[in-house]
C-alpha cells in the first residue's frame, strides 16, 4: 500500500439538470480495499460508473492514474486501463462458455488465440485455479452457473486482463453467505496480488471483515475517507445518515388476532412438499432457510404463480385456489417480489405509473384513468417511503437499487393489502431505509394486514418476524416463535450439516 494508482480531482455528475455527484476528491491506493458506502441514491453506482467509462464526468473533473490524467470515452477505455468492472447485473455472455467469456475482449492481449481453443481454456483454467475455483469447468455454459459462480468468472476476466483496478458494486447481494465468504477470499487473494478492489456494500459487516478504507457518500457529496481501524460501525452510521439511528428494528406489538391465511399440507410439485401454517391479522410471519430451501417458490404458489398439486389454502376461512396473480390480487394479496428488475416494476415506465399500476386497474369506476389522481396517489407513497428521485416522470430504470426496491414496495401500500407476502424486502436497502421499512411493516401489521417475510438476514427474521418457519430444500423444519428463537437455533434447522458455531456452517450448495 502506499502508492496512488488512482486520482479522482473535483468529479461531478448532472443528469437533466439534477446533481447526483459533487466535488468528489478520491485517491486509491495500490493494493487496499476500498469500501463506499452511502444511502440509496447517495451516488455510489454513479461514482462507479464514471470510474469504469460508463458515464463521462461533468466537465472539470479529472481522473488521474498513476499520476496522468486520462480521459475514458466508453467501457472500454476504461478496461485498456487496466480498470475492470463488476456490475451487480452481470454483463456475461449467456450462451458463450466460460474460456470464451473470459478470454472475449482480449483479442488485443492475445493475438491468434482465439483461434486456438485449447490455448483459451488453458488461460481460464489457470486464472480459474488462481481463484482457488478449479471447480467451475471452463467449457461449461455461463448460463449453466450460479450467480456467484458468474461472479467467479467476471473476477477470472479482470485477472486474466491483469487488472490494477476492480471495482465492485454490490457483489454479495444475491449470493449466499458461504459464497459470500468465497468471495472475500479471493477479495484477500486480489489484495495479496496488489490489485486495488473498491467494494460497495450496504452490509457494514462485510465492509468490517475486508475494507482497509472507506469513503461514505451522502445525497452526491463525499462525507469523508476513513481508516476502518479508527471508525466503530456507529460513526460509519452517522456519516452515512447524517444523525444517529437509535433503533434499527423499530419493532411494534400489534395484538394478534384471528387468522387471515391458513397453509394446509400444501404441496407444489418439483418444488416444496406438506407445508403447514397459518398467519393471523397483525402477524409477521417470517421464513427462513438457505438459497435452494424453495421460499420463493411458496409465496408464487401463494400468489397464483405456481401450480399447487396437493393441500390447500384459506383466507379468511374461505377455500382459495390462486391460479393466477389476478385472482390472489382480487383477494387482496400482495407480492413484492425479490427480482425487482424481472417482475416487481416496468423499467421503462415513470415512477408513479409503476406505484399506481395496481391501484390503477381498481380504480378505473368508468374506464376513466384520473391521472391526476394517481399521481397524487404515487405522491403520497413517495413521501412515506422517502423515495429519492428527480421527477415523478423519471423512468424507474434511472433510480438507484434500493430506491427502485421502494417503488416496488410503495405500488402495493395503497392497495391496502390483506395479506402481504415478501421476498426479501430489505436487500440493497440502505441502513436507514431499512428501519423505515420494518415501520411500515408495523405500521401494515398494526392496521390488521397478516405478513409474510422471506428472509434471509438472520438479525431481521430474529427482530421483526413474531414467528419463524424454516424451510430446507422444500420441507418445513420447524416453526419457533421469536421470543425462543436464536440465531443457531434457525441456522441448525436450515442447514443439513452443522456445528454448534454458525461460523462452522457448512452448506450444501444446490445446483
Ligand atoms: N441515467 C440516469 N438518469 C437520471 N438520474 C440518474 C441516472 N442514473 C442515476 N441517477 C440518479 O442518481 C442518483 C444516484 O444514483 P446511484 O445509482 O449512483 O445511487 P447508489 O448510491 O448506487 O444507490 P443504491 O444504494 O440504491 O444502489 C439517484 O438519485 C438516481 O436516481
Ligand atoms: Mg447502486
Amino acid at each position: 500500500m502506499g502508492d496512488r494508482v488512482l486520482e479522482l480531482a473535483n468529479i461531478g455528475k448532472t443528469f437533466a439538470g439534477v446533481t447526483v455527484l459533487r466535488n468528489v476528491n478520491l485517491q486509491l491506493q495500490k493494493g487496499e480495499v476500498h469500501a463506499l458506502i452511502g444511502e440509496n441514491g447517495a451516488g455510489k453506482s454513479t461514482l462507479i460508473k464514471i470510474l469504469s467509462g460508463y458515464f463521462p464526468p461533468d466537465r472539470g473533473g479529472e481522473i488521474r492514474m498513476n499520476g496522468k490524467p486520462v480521459v475514458f470515452y466508453n467501457p472500454k477505455d476504461a478496461m485498456k486501463a487496466s480498470i475492470h468492472t463488476i456490475y451487480q447485473e452481470l454483463t456475461l455472455c449467456p450462451l458463450m462458455s466460460v474460456a470464451e467469456n473470459i478470454v472475449l475482449d482480449k483479442q488485443h492481449f492475445f493475438p491468434g488465440l482465439l483461434q486456438k481453443k485449447r490455448g483459451f481454456r488453458e488461460l481460464a483454467m489457470k486464472a480459474l485455479e488462481r481463484l482457488g475455483q478449479a471447480d467451475i469447468d471452463p467449457g461449461s455454459l455461463v448460463k449453466d452457473l450460479s450467480i456467484a459462480q458468474q461472479q467467479v468468472v467476471e473476477i477470472a476476466k479482470a485477472i486474466t486482463s491483469n487488472a490494477q483496478i476492480v471495482l465492485m458494486d454490490e457483489p454479495t447481494s444475491s449470493i449466499s453467505q458461504s459464497d459470500a465468504d468465497k468471495l472475500f477470499n479471493i477479495i484477500r487473494g486480489l489484495k495479496a496480488d496488489q490489485v486495488t478492489v473498491v467494494y460497495i456494500s450496504h452490509r457494514l459487516h462485510e465492509i468490517d471483515g475486508i475494507a482497509d478504507r472507506i469513503t461514505v457518500l451522502r445525497d452526491g457529496d463525499l462525507v469523508g475517507t476513513v481508516n476502518k481501524a479508527e471508525v466503530t460501525e456507529r460513526d460509519l452510521i452517522r456519516m452515512m445518515v447524517g444523525r444517529e439511528l437509535t433503533t434499527m428494528y423499530p419493532k411494534v406489538n400489534v395484538p394478534i388476532a384471528e387468522p387471515a391465511l391458513r397453509v394446509e399440507n400444501l404441496s407444489s410439485e418439483g418444488a416444496f412438499r406438506n407445508i403447514s401454517f397459518d398467519v393471523r391479522k397483525g402477524e409477521i410471519f417470517g421464513i427462513g432457510g438457505l438459497v435452494g430451501a424453495k421460499r420463493t417458490e411458496l409465496l408464487e404458489a401463494l400468489f397464483g404463480l405456481r401450480p399447487i398439486t396437493a393441500g390447500r389454502i384459506l383466507v379468511n376461512g374461505k377455500e382459495f385456489t390462486p391460479k393466477s396473480p389476478r385472482q390472489a390480487i382480487r383477494k387482496r394479496i400482495a407480492f413484492v417480489t425479490e427480482d425487482r428488475k424481472k417482475s416487481g416494476l416496468i423499467l421503462c415506465l415513470p415512477v408513479y405509473e409503476n406505484i399506481s399500476l395496481i391501484n390503477a386497474q381498481e380504480k378505473v369506476p368508468f374506464g376513466w384513468l384520473d391521472w391526476r389522481r394517481l399521481f397524487r396517489i404515487a405522491e403520497k407513497q413517495r413521501k412515506a417511503l422517502n423515495i429519492r428521485l428527480a421527477r415523478m416522470e423519471q423512468t424507474v430504470r434511472t433510480l438507484s437499487g434500493g430506491n427502485q426496491q421502494k417503488v416496488a414496495l410503495a405500488k402495493w401500500l395503497e392497495f391496502q393489502p390483506e395479506v402481504i407476502l415478501f421476498d426479501e424486502p430489505t436487500r440493497g436497502i440502505d441502513i436507514g431505509a431499512k428501519t423505515e421499512i420494518y415501520s411500515i411493516m408495523g405500521a401494515l401489521a398494526a392496521r390488521g394486514t397478516a405478513i409474510v417475510m422471506v428472509s434471509s438476514e438472520l438479525p431481521e427474521l430474529l427482530s421483526v418476524a413474531d414467528r419463524i418457519m424454516v424451510l430446507r430444500e422444500g420441507e418445513m423444519k420447524g416453526i419457533v416463535r421469536r421470543e425462543e428463537a436464536t440465531q443457531e437455533m434457525i441456522m441448525s434447522l436450515a442447514a443439513l450439516k452443522h456445528t454448534a458455531a454458525a461460523g462452522g456452517l457448512q452448506e450444501r450448495r444446490q445446483q
